[in-house]
């Protein structure tokens, strides 16, 4: 199997996102919205189109995007500055990620959670029950990061409004390996990272519904987010500066521009069909072998989580490692998931735009040898 990566080297991403961040520290570095001077417009410049491609890379608007930290922040900007209008809940599920159940119970939600369905898809129909109107936010993963699972976002958003809730969606592990267009979605609000974007670490996105994003008060205070400062009273920038106090990680935004401009030459369609097939190649492989669990839905989205009975995730791991196989195991920060799984921790097989079957047969080498060392 051809991964797209592969088809064309001279598209390969790391050396585009280098050159990219290489060339803004040493010839362009200046800092952003602040100099009158010539490179400083430049970097605006630069930082700003960094903007433009990440808001079109999901189908949002420039002035929609703006650049946190990383889902992580995002989702924080969200559950900290949203007033919460007589409604004190938050309907997640079982499948979320910490980052996505954590910053809900610091600003003082009471968490409701979805089951899964037995594939471990997020149920919507046990989501459209539990609904109430005492939820402000319904705040979904479009995709798991254990299980790969492909959350159907556009009826999630219709049941979130069916009641008057606003619909988030994490989606940290689905912006890379799946086409998404937020307003076709109906989501409200839209959070990712550049690192799993095949970019730069310390930079994420939120993107939010303009009339939202307008209506939110800021939720940190600093520099470049201020219209006019007194000691009695302090005016906000237009969103989405409002939410960017201090310097940003200017150099970081280059970078995502880079890595969003790469994705979208190879085609999310592109490397959505190549990781799904990469997917089902794993999983027949791994069925294959005796004393393997595999976890997930068939059609999960480029991941692929297992145990192999009887031996602990970070000695299956550690094994695969020394076989040159790099794989995450624990509990991916999911520990609701894991309880649901019954198990304390999962090994994740998880694809990428440049895998292809020869990491399959290594991976399959892989556990072999975990199951001679363990028998
Ligand atoms: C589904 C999901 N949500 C949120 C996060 C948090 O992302 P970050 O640590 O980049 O903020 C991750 C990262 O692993 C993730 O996979």
């Amino acid at each position: 199997m051809n991964a797209p990566a592969r088809i064309n080297s001279a598209l390969d991403v790391r050396s585009q996102l280098i050159e990219a961040i290489t060339k803004a520290y040493e010839h362009d570095y200046a800092t952003v919205h602040r100099g009158v001077y010539e490179r400083s417009a430049a970097m605006t410049a630069s930082y700003e189109a960094a903007r433009a491609a990440a808001s079109r890379l999901i189908g949002g608007e420039p002035n929609e995007l703006v650049f946190t930290r990383g889902a992580t922040e995002a989702i924080n900007l969200v559950a900290r500055a949203l007033p919460k209008e007589g409604r004190s809940r938050v309907l997640l599920s079982q499948l979320e990620h910490h980052s996505n159940i954590v910053p809900w119970q610091l600003a003082g939600y009471e968490v409701d959670a979805v089951p899964l369905t037995k594939e471990g898809q997020i149920d919507l129909d046990a989501a459209e029950e539990m609904l109430t109107e005492e939820h402000r936010v319904v705040a979904f993963a479009h995709v798991s990061n254990v299980l790969g699972s492909i959350l159907d976002a556009p009826r999630a958003a219709e049941i979130a409004h069916s009641k008057g809730a606003l619909f988030l969606i994490d989606g940290c592990q689905a912006v890379p390996r799946l086409p998404v267009d937020v307003p076709s979605i109906g989501a409200d609000f839209y959070a990712f990272s550049g690192h799993k974007l095949y970019g730069p670490t310390g930079i994420g996105c939120l993107w939010g519904r303009a009339s939202l994003l307008e209506a939110l008060p800021p939720w940190q205070g600093g520099g470049s987010m201020i219209d006019r400062v007194t000691f009695q009273k302090t005016t906000y920038l237009e969103p989405p500066m409002r939410f960017e106090a201090g310097t940003p990680h200017i150099v970081g935004a280059v970078g995502l521009n880079a890595a969003v401009n790469w994705v979208e030459q190879l085609s999310l369609d592109a490397i959505h069909a190549h990781e799904s097939a990469l997917v089902a190649e794993t999983r027949a492989a791994l069925s294959g072998i005796s004393g393997v669990s595999v976890y997930g839905p068939e059609d999960s989205a480029g991941i692929v989580s297992f145990n192999v009975d009887g031996v602990h995730p970070h000695d299956t791991a550690t094994i695969l490692d020394e076989a040159g196989v790099a794989i995450r195991a624990g509990h991916h920060c999911a520990q609701p998931l894991m309880e649901w799984l019954g198990v304390p921790a999962t090994a994740r097989a998880s694809f990428a735009a440049h895998s292809d079957s020869s990491d399959i047969e290594a991976l399959v080498r892989g556990i072999e040898q975990v199951k001679r060392i363990f028998r």
